[in-house]
């Protein structure tokens, strides 16, 4: 069974191939532009950010696999092949990690380290006092789907005060659930670390904005690890800038890379990290592929699907 892959370049095929061998030896797992591989014999790929015209090519195609969690980078191309199943990335090491990645975002905002980090760049002795502790500052993640739900459950372990937002009403023990548009107003109302682990969709995008960020008590703080088009950036910089939002740590861009000019690398209320929340290791993603293309091959149901009435 043929499977391309076109994941952090030409460079990790051997690597790939050989997780691939070891989870199923039965995968024939080839690089995404091998001259020697007819489209048409192309039966899986695993996949970040497809060119135009490719995916249609492939005529014998049974299911795309996203590389990522995320699978904006191929529903915006034009001709991603829509009467396939398409497999979010899942699995337990994209949940963990990204779960780090909050906790440690939410401790950066809680301990001011930016500004901590800013003073070490000028060996300069800060006298710095802690406002609060997590138990003081409650946090609110947009989107408690996979890694949500398990970023609330390590923040709960640090203390934080921890509630969602989400489409659908959810039931995880001490976090508190609102639920679509109409609680949206309440949820930021006692939100003080606003966490994005939201999908890009046309609902999403450009969610977060002045009016959004206005309705933030003073002095909270911006957590954004879903997807750039969710944030209005000069929304986020004016409010940053008058000091109702105290500060942010962005993972994800309008723009990515970042461009060296976009004020956000220097904002001193800003940490920036290059889209590194969490991407799960190259074993982990192999054997998730794998078992999902065994299920698929015995006629079971696939894990993650993206659903077009969802856009998710
Ligand atoms: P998921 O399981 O599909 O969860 C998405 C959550 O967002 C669900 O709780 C969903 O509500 C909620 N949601 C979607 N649209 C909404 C809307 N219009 N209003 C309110 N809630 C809405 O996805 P996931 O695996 O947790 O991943 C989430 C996103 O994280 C990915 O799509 C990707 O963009 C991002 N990501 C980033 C990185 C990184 O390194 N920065 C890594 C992985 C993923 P329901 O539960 O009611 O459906
Ligand atoms: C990364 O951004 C992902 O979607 O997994």
């Amino acid at each position: 069974m043929l499977l391309l892959v076109k994941s952090g370049g030409e460079k990790a095929l051997p690597e790939w191939q050989a997780h691939f061998r070891e989870a199923d030896p039965r995968l024939d797992v080839r690089y995404w532009t091998d001259p020697s591989v007819r489209p048409e014999d192309v039966r899986y790929v695993l996949v970040w950010e497809p060119e135009e015209g490719r995916l249609s090519s492939m005529t014998g195609l049974k299911a795309v696999f996203s590389s990522g969690a995320g699978v904006d980078h191929i529903t915006r191309v034009a001709d991603w092949p829509r009467h396939l199943p398409l497999i979010r990335m899942g699995g337990k090491e994209t949940v963990q990690r990204m779960g780090e990645y909050i906790v440690w975002a939410c401790l950066t905002l809680l301990r001011d380290m930016r500004a901590i980090a800013r003073a070490q760049a000028e060996s300069r002795w800060l006298h710095h006092e802690t406002l609060f502790s997590a138990p003081q500052r409650r946090v609110g993640i947009m989107g408690l789907g996979n890694l949500g739900a398990a970023a609330a459950r390590m923040l709960q372990g640090l203390n934080f005060p921890v509630q969602g937002w989400s489409r659908s009403p959810k039931d995880i023990p001490g976090v508190r659930s609102f639920v679509g548009p109409e609680g949206l107003p309440d949820f930021l109302a006692t939100t003080d670390i606003l966490v994005c682990l939201l999908p890009s969709t046309p609902e999403t995008d450009g969610l977060i904005d002045g009016k959004l960020l206005a309705q933030l008590p003073a002095g909270a703080a911006l957590v954004n690890a879903g997807r750039g088009p969710h944030v209005v950036e000069a929304d986020l910089i004016a409010a940053l800038d008058t000091g109702h939002i105290s500060g942010a740590v962005l993972d994800v861009f309008v723009q990515e890379p970042l461009p060296k000019e976009n004020p956000l690398w220097s904002h001193p209320r800003v940490t920036v990290t290059p889209h590194v929340a969490s991407m799960a290791n190259r074993r982990d993603r192999a054997a998730y592929v794998a078992g999902a293309i065994a299920a698929q091959e015995a006629g079971l149901p696939l894990p993650n699907v993206y659903d077009p009435e969802k856009g998710y």
